[in-house]
Parts: C-alpha cells; structure tokens; sequence
C-alpha cells in the first residue's frame, strides 16, 4: 500500500498533480486504494497538450473528394441491395452502437438512449434505433451483431435499461456491450480537477476509441469467429438513421473501398457538420470550426460547392484496414467543457460557464487512416435526426417533427 502511495506521488510530481492527494488523509482505505488505483492507470502524457493547441491543429493539404450522390445510388439501388444484402446474410456485416457520450446538452444525467422521444406513447431513443436495425434484420432474414459501446459513467444504467426492455425485441446474444476509456479532465492550466475528494474527474475518452476498446475487450475476436469483415459504426442520437444499410454497404463493396460514409448535402457552406475531403491525397474530414472561407466558397471540377457534403456519423469500415491502423494513433482534441469540481475548501461546485479542457479522440478522424472511404449521399429528411439539444437545431423537437414526417407514431 505505502509502496504504491509512493509510487503515485512519483506519477503526480513528475506531471505536477500533487494536488490531487489533498484530501487522501481523509479518505477511508477503500477510498484510498481507489484513488490510488485512479492514478495508477490515467494517462497523464496527454496532459500539457492543452497548453500547445496550435500545434494540434496543423492540417494537410485539402482537396475534394467526389461523393457517391442520390442519382447514382437510385440508379444501382437493386444490384448494391443485393450486394449488401448477400453480406449481411453471409454473417459478414455487424453494428457498433457509440453510447458512450455524456449527452451533456441534453441535459439529462442518464444515458442518452433511455430518452423518451415519444408524445402520447414511450418510445426511447434506444427503441428507435433497434426498430430501424430489425427492419434490415427481416429485410435479410439474418441477425446482425450490435456491439454497444457505454463509458464508466452509463454503463450499468445502459445495460440495466436495455436488458430490463428485453433489448426492444432484439435477440440478446447478438447484443454485446463493452466500455470506452476515461480521460482526466483539467483546469485551464492543466491541473487536474477533483470530482470528490476520493477520485480525479474524468469523462468519456471520445468516440475514436471504439475500436481498441472493443478489442481490449475481447470483441473484435469475436468479430473474426463470426466472420464479421464489416462494421457500421453509428451515434445514438440520430433517431432515423439506417443501420447496416445493405445499399451502403453494397455501394461501399462494389467500389471497392475499405470504408464509406453516409453524407448529406450542406444546408450552408457554414453548417456545423464535418465536411468530408482528401488531405494530402487520402480521404479525411475537416470539422466545421476548421472551414476556412476559402474551403466554403471553392468549387469541384464541374463548378459545383467542393465541400458540399457533411458527414453524419454514420461509418462502415473493414475490419482487416481497422486491424492495420489500430496501432497508429489518432489527434487528440482538446474541448473546452463546464467540469464540477472539488474547489480549496472541499466544497462541491457546478461552474455555469466552462472552466477546463477534457480531451477526446474522435471516430471522423479514423478516416484518415483508411485507404479509401467512399462519401455516400443520403436523403437528409429520410436519415438524419440527431438530438443533440431539448429545443432548436438537433433538438428533440425537430426529430420528433422528422420522426412523424417518416411516418413513425409518437
Ligand atoms: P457527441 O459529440 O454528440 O457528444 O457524440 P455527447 O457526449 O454525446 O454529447 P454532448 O456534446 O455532451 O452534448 C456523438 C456520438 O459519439 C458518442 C455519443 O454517445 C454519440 O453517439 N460518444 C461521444 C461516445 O461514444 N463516447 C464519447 O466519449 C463521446
């Protein structure tokens, strides 16, 4: 025990965490042993870069990259369905569900798929999402695996949720849950906040660890036994999206590519969707607090908008291109966030602006490692409503409005 107190003081000096012992004397054993424990296992390499932003963001050379639009998919829709359909029936295809956000804006503190969407019946985010997934499940007549990914702060009430609703008809031994990483959160000098007086704050890693957190899991080995060689990643705020959309992944097969993405055509220039490109040649996502004016206006070879298209969180890789990258390691993005914490006095406080960093690695970023990505159009209206907010722009007012507009009863 006085060992590994020792051994964590040594961490913390060398990375200027001291601080976080404050209260240790307090703590009973079992507190104690946690924190330590805490400290032991955070990544606190990752700490100074909020202090050299700048350098996080250098980017490469942007040019555009032709999407795969409507009236090409319209064209082909039967022989790319069929493509994907024979996949998904060869047990070839399986889901990755990323829950493991906080859903800050939101504002609820539970898991953001337990949020009933509905108006004079329940229907959860969750349900919505299960019942667009059962439909290319009877489309195929074949189960495909969804592998759920919750962090440390939803896991037990994720699970709890979807097993107390029987997984809303899906069969359970093709649901598989496993959880992200945790990152520390800091204050704007890069010391570590106290979420109590036993443990360091943290929140969820950022989706862009899914994979290796699936693998440390022991999933993706159970990936390869099932003969999964595809896997559509998708957010659990988008109540409409297709997933395991045979068309998709038909298209993304038949071009040859080792992944796709669905996109949808801009609103505005402006709009805060990644805007999906080649930097220096491969394919790649600029963010859209990354579009410069330059990026906005400029025009593709048939004088149309060059970066028209936003991605929707909504992915399909090759599980062999994910094996290849899975050791290369992505960006870390620093995000400035409201963070409670512990102040001098040992006093709990809610801070009503932000007042530190977490950091993140992001899933649009796994992009730019594939060979190849096929952007692939869909009908906004059809496929996209996220919920990101209670009320305005990606509210659970407009998805609801686009939920009933597809026809589905709230
Ligand atoms: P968002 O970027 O909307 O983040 O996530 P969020 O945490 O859910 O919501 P806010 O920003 O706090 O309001 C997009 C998708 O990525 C998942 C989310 O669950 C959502 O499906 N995600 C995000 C993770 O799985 N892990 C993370 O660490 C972050």
């Amino acid at each position: 025990m006085s060992m590994t107190l020792a051994r964590a003081k040594e961490k913390l000096q060398k990375y200027g965490q001291e601080h976080v012992l404050k209260f240790y004397h307090e703590l009973s054993e079992q507190e104690q042993a946690n924190l330590l424990e805490q400290i032991e296992n955070s990544d606190m390499d990752i700490l100074d870069s909020c202090m050299h932003q700048e350098k996080l963001q250098e980017r490469g050379v942007i040019t555009p990259l032709a999407a795969m639009e409507i009236p090409e998919i319209a064209a082909n829709r039967e022989s790319f369905t069929a493509t994907g359909l024979e996949a998904i029936r060869a047990g070839k295809v399986g889901a990755v569900l990323l829950a493991g956000g906080m859903g800050t804006r939101l504002g609820s503190d539970a898991p953001k798929g337990v949020y009933n969407v509905g108006i004079t019946r329940e229907i959860y985010i969750f349900e919505c999402l299960v019942n667009n997934l059962m439909e290319v499940v009877r489309q195929a007549d074949a189960w495909i695996h969804l592998f759920v990914m919750t962090s440390d702060k939803n896991h037990e009430a994720t699970v709890k949720f979807l097993t107390d609703h029987e997984f809303f008809g899906y069969k359970a031994e093709y649901v598989h849950f496993f959880q992200q990483k945790m990152a520390l959160a800091v204050d704007y000098k890069g010391k570590v906040y106290l979420e109590d007086k036993a443990r360091m704050a943290s929140s969820p890693n950022g989706n862009g660890g899914w994979f290796i957190s699936m693998k440390e899991a022991g999933l993706v080995d159970l990936a390869h036994r099932e003969g999964i060689e595809w896997l559509n990643a998708f957010s659990v705020d988008n109540v409409l999206q297709r997933i395991a959309d045979p068309c998709f992944v038909g298209a993304t097969i038949r071009k040859e590519c080792v992944a796709g993405a669905k996109v949808v055509a801009k609103v505005t220039p402006d709009e805060k969707v990644g805007a999906i490109c080649l930097e220096d040649g491969r394919p790649s996502i600029v963010e859209y607090y990354d579009m410069t004016p330059e990026l906005m206006e400029a025009k593709d070879a048939q004088g149309k908008p060059a970066y028209h298209f936003g991605v929707i969180l909504n992915y399909l890789f090759n599980v062999k291109e994910l094996e290849r990258i899975v050791s290369q390691s992505l960006p870390l993005h620093v995000v400035e966030k409201k963070i409670p914490y512990l102040n001098e006095e040992g006093e709990m406080v809610k801070p009503e602006a932000p007042n530190g960093y977490k950091f993140e690695n992001l899933i649009l970023d796994m992009i730019h490692q594939m060979g190849s990505c096929l952007p692939y159009e869909v009908v906004r209206e059809k496929e996209f409503a996220p919920i990101k907010n209670r009320t305005g722009i990606d509210s659970v007012e407009s998805a609801r409005e686009l939920l009933q507009r597809n026809g589905v009863t709230l």
